[in-house]
């Protein structure tokens, strides 16, 4: 999957490398904190109403996470590429058993959205996309969330601006999103996306 990517360094389909990253990454969780609430004060929908969110690359589910205790009637479904983050995203997400489910498949690949069960009300996405590294693969990404997003739903991205933000913000308002917008920027993280007329 990811790593077939020329511009892909990680090797997600590893357990020893997946552990390794998650080791990495949790003593630098609570950088994200403000940025997820952010994210989730942009979902357009009340926190009490038992929406529908896709999670692309969601990893052992940060976000999801954040967002399904944000929206308590919510449910998830976790894409992902690896088979070993998504075992570790069951085993950390035990508490919120029933309340998302992982389904494996490769967003670089065509066909990948109509895998999933949609329409969301909200696609979501952190520190993931970026991994694929082609312009015109990502592009295709954002058209096909376009297609995954209910419409009066949404698609937001937490993502590094590999390609640059404003370029990817053209390629959401091309894929039909409106009020495109970066909603949190940091020096190196931003919080971006568009909204589906209702
Ligand atoms: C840096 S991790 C981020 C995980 C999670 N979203 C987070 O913020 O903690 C990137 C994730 O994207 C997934 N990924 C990378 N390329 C992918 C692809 N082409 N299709 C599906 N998942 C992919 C990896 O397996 C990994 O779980």
């Amino acid at each position: 999957m990811a790593n077939s990517h020329e511009h892909d360094h990680h090797h997600w389909e590893s357990a020893e490398y997946v552990a390794g990253w998650a080791k990495g990454q949790d003593p630098k969780e609570t950088s994200r904190t403000e940025a997820f609430q952010v994210l989730a004060d942009r979902i357009p929908y009340e926190k009490n109403l038992p929406i529908k969110i896709l999670d692309l690359g969601a990893g052992y589910g940060a976000l999801t996470k954040f967002l399904l205790e944000c929206f308590p009637n919510a449910k998830a479904v976790c894409q992902d590429g690896s088979d070993e983050m998504a075992k570790l995203g069951r085993e950390r997400m035990k508490n919120l058993a029933g309340r998302f489910e992982y389904m494996l498949c490769d967003f670089s690949k065509h066909g990948w959205s109509k895998l999933l069960p949609g329409p969301f009300e909200a696609v979501v996405s952190s520190i993931a996309i970026h991994n694929v590294g082609s312009h015109n693969i990502i592009r295709g990404i954002y058209e096909d969330a376009y297609s995954l997003v209910k419409p009066g739903g949404c698609f937001l991205n937490f993502d590094r601006p590999r390609p640059p933000w404003e370029e990817q913000m053209k390629w959401l308002r091309a894929a039909g999103f409106k009020n495109v917008q970066i909603f949190r920027q940091e020096q190196t993280r931003a919080v971006f996306g568009g909204f589906k007329d209702a």
